[in-house]
């Protein structure tokens, strides 16, 4: 798959269909994590992959009873070792590299996991405590992220995406230009856009003129 297709394409899934994944695809799932960026190439992530039931059971418990958990055959959660990255960096690294790292992780695992025609869904809502227990995960270890993997059995539409123009600032915070696109030079939305508003222009005039003929046409009669 293309790279922006893939990135347009990846949906969160809460349904998964009752089908194993392969294990060459795990591999490269996880593979494809250690591609990332890391605060000073640290590489503190840590990958546990889940398919015991029972286990995966309980971390759908943990995830604030989020069931679609369960469903997946293979669960991994991703960890940040916080004492390595803390020796390296201190509060910084502990406090947002730690996440920063973790999340480019996941991220190339997302965008993996799509490609190869599977699906999942960042699961960031759960109980830390509860998952460290399940996982005998260490102290100075912290779990960042669950991801089920498995075969979808839903296609999501997009849920809505903000403008460009809307995010976008230039020069100071706050500093909006109306057309983003033109800036950037998306001439194609550009034309899109004003091809719409051509069309919405002409369709008025259209409707104005046959409301006059109308009019025209009572009066004679
Ligand atoms: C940090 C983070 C935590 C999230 N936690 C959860 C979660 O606990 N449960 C869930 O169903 N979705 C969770 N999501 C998924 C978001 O709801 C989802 O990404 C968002 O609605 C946009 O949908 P999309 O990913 O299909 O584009 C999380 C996403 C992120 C990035």
């Amino acid at each position: 798959m293309e790279l922006n297709e893939t990135i347009k394409k990846r949906r969160c899934v809460r349904r998964f269909l009752d089908k194993p994944v392969e294990w060459d695809k795990v591999s490269k799932i996880i593979d494809s994590a250690r591609y990332a960026p890391s605060a000073g190439n640290i590489q503190d992530w840590r990958f546990i992959v889940v398919t015991d039931k029972s286990k995966i059971a309980k971390l759908s418990d943990a995830a604030l009873e989020q069931r679609f958990i369960e469903q997946a055959p293979v669960v991994i959660v991703v960890c940040s070792d916080i004492e390595k990255i803390k020796r390296a960096y201190g509060m910084r690294g502990e406090k947002l590299y730690s996440i920063q790292d973790c999340a480019a992780a996941v991220q190339n695992m997302f965008l993996t996991i799509t490609d190869l025609g599977l699906a999942t869904c960042w699961v960031g809502a759960f109980d830390e405590a509860k998952v460290k227990q399940i996982l005998s995960i260490p102290e100075g270890v912290r779990p960042q992220a669950i991801l089920p993997i498995g075969y979808a059995d839903e296609q999501p539409k997009m849920p809505l995406r903000q403008e460009l123009y809307a995010i976008t600032f230039f020069d100071k915070y706050g500093n909006r230009v109306k057309d983003v696109d033109a800036v950037l030079g998306k001439w194609g939305k550009v034309m899109e856009r004003e091809v719409k508003k051509e069309a919405k222009t002409i369709s008025k005039k259209i409707k104005k003129t046959i409301k006059k003929v109308k009019v025209r046409l009572k009066k004679k009669k």
